[in-house]
């Protein structure tokens, strides 16, 4: 185990990592751990017996909240209810007028990531320690296959995920279609604990598949219970805006979001749910990032088909004002796709995840330095596409929907944590404080404040999207695994953290075979022909 005694911050070492790291990218192994692993560990810092009991908080959970204790032992929650006592070997920490809640689930993470000529400079190493010190203890990454081979994908990022220091899963991008990716994903389903498949319409030219592709995939999906999700923009149109901003002369980072406006984000939403309902198949929106696209979420839901969206972070409560930025190094930190949008959709996306249209909330943290993000100093096209988020996410969404009263605590713990175990059929080993669940919790300060900035994150990015930005509740400690991990020092130990395979036929199955049934018979039951009398 590695931890970091108050002198030395892991801030600190992964800054100097860094500094030695980015210009020879990819960084190694050794590399990664460099500065961590090193260290000794001290175990007066670290949780003890394994036993923790967390003392009259409010333990909250999405469908309930009480005042009560919660005691932990071998990585489990053994037991929630008032007042219990305990032997001297436990650590106790009392959360009184605190909120203990599940840790939060990120859906959306892309770690050690090969992207755009490059890789994300968080690992599994520093972005899950980063996950930790923001609350989040346990993400779901996106397999990249290796020249669109599933298993060899999931091979590598098997081995990338060797020093992970919190539970993690994986869902499988889909980067090509032919008779072995079609096997291969029964394989993944099957034996490798992987219960939904990411399709890029966008990104032509690399991860993107055509609709033909992506209406055999649905199908497959369909028939082995795992969910389809969809990278929504039309890429042929991106590439045709991107394309004519070159033409106009515009290289710079404000190209980005010009060439690809939100109603080609809407397009692509409402194409794939369309082709979903063809299918009859449930579908996940990532990054939602437009009106434009939630408003084909919300038409779909409210004719009554199983459509799951996403929103983000960035979306939700930055704007593109920083896109214009004359600064490349500046404006290059926010080029994500779908963009970040105009003023509007961030408090339009807030209001659709605070009424349920939207149903939780990931990150798409995807980090590069600003040296990697120099890669597109002559053209917005080369911009490594991706903003941090994995550590600040469980703060911002607390400030801006809890603090501000638009959202209830529970429902705080439904979109940061419980949903995403339901969604991705987890549920209740994660996502909940209940006997027998995974000690997975954070407790969080309510009049405590956080203020966020790359000086002080854990990510190994120089630069943080959300710099200066403040606001109201805390996470004091996050516990995982059964283990304090955080208590405003990292505590963690390389390799502890699992892989968590997650089942086919989550609860948006269900009833779709009746459906089926229902459209079938309706093919054969005899129908009226002919002239309506006059
Ligand atoms: O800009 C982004 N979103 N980078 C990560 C890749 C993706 O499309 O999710
Ligand atoms: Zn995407
Ligand atoms: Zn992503």
């Amino acid at each position: 185990m590695a931890s970091f005694p108050p002198s030395t911050p892991l801030h600190l070492f992964l800054f100097f990592s860094i500094s030695i790291s980015i210009s020879i990218l990819p960084i190694s192994e050794s590399q990664q751990l460099q500065g961590v692993c090193g260290l000794e560990w001290d175990p007066a810092l670290c949780s003890t017996s394994g036993k923790i009991l967390i003392k009259g908080g409010t333990v909250v959970n999405a469908h309930h909240k009480e005042v009560a204790d919660v005691y932990i032992q071998d990585g489990v929650i053994a037991s929630v209810r008032p007042n219990i006592i305990v032997s001297d070997d436990v650590t106790i920490l009392d959360a009184t007028g605190k909120y203990v809640m599940p840790g939060g689930i990120d859906p959306h993470t892309h770690l050690a990531m090969e992207f755009m000529g490059t890789e994300t400079i968080d690992d599994f190493f520093s972005g899950q320690a980063a996950a930790l010190a923001g609350g989040t203890t346990m993400h779901i990454d996106f397999v990249i296959p290796v020249n669109g081979n599933l298993s060899a994908g999931f091979d590598l990022y098997m081995n990338k995920a060797k020093n992970s220091v919190m539970d993690y899963g994986f869902h499988m991008a889909v980067t090509k279609w032919d008779e072995t990716v079609s096997e291969d994903m029964q394989i993944m389903v099957n034996e490798k604990g992987i219960n939904s498949f990411k399709f890029f319409m966008a990104y032509k030219g690399s991860f993107m598949i055509n609709d033909e592709l992506l209406l055999q995939a649905l199908e497959r999906c369909k028939k082995l219970g795992a969910l389809p999700m969809v990278h929504a923009e039309n890429g042929d149109a991106v590439a045709e805006g991107q394309r004519k901003m070159i033409e106009l002369g515009i290289t710079g980072p404000k190209g980005h979001p010009l060439s690809r406006p939100p109603l080609l984000e809407g397009e692509a939403t409402a194409r794939a749910i369309r082709l979903a309902r063809f299918v009859n198949t449930p579908l996940y929106v990532v990054h939602v990032m437009s009106i434009d696209a939630t408003e084909e979420i919300a038409k779909a839901k409210m004719s009554g088909q199983k459509v799951i969206g996403e929103p983000v972070v960035s979306g939700l409560v930055l704007n593109d004002s920083w896109l214009w930025n004359p600064e490349f190094a500046t404006a290059a930190q926010y080029v994500m796709s779908p963009p970040i949008r105009k003023s509007g959709h961030d408090k339009s996306l807030q209001a659709a995840l605070s009424s349920g249209i939207l149903q939780l909330v990931g990150t798409d943290h995807c980090t590069f330095t600003k040296t990697q993000k120099a890669l597109g100093i002559d053209d917005f096209r080369k911009i490594p596409n991706g903003v941090n988020g994995i550590e600040e996410r469980m703060h911002l969404v607390w400030d801006l929907l809890v603090e501000s009263g638009r959202i209830s605590v529970m429902d705080y713990v439904r979109i940061t944590s419980t949903e995403c175990a339901r969604i991705f059929n987890i549920y209740p080993r994660k996502g909940a404080i209940m006997e027998g669940s995974d000690a997975d919790l954070i407790i969080l300060n309510p009049n405590a404040s956080f203020k966020i900035s790359a000086a002080s994150h854990h990510s190994r990015c120089d630069t943080n999207v959300y710099e200066g930005m403040t606001g109201m509740g805390k996470v004091e400690v996050t516990i995982s695994g059964g283990r304090i991990v955080w208590d405003g020092e990292l505590k963690v130990k390389p390799g502890s953290g699992k892989y968590i395979k997650m089942p086919p036929f989550g609860y948006l199955f269900e009833g779709i075979e009746k459906a089926d049934l229902a459209l079938l018979s309706s093919l054969h039951s005899p129908s009226r022909i002919g002239r309506s009398a006059a």
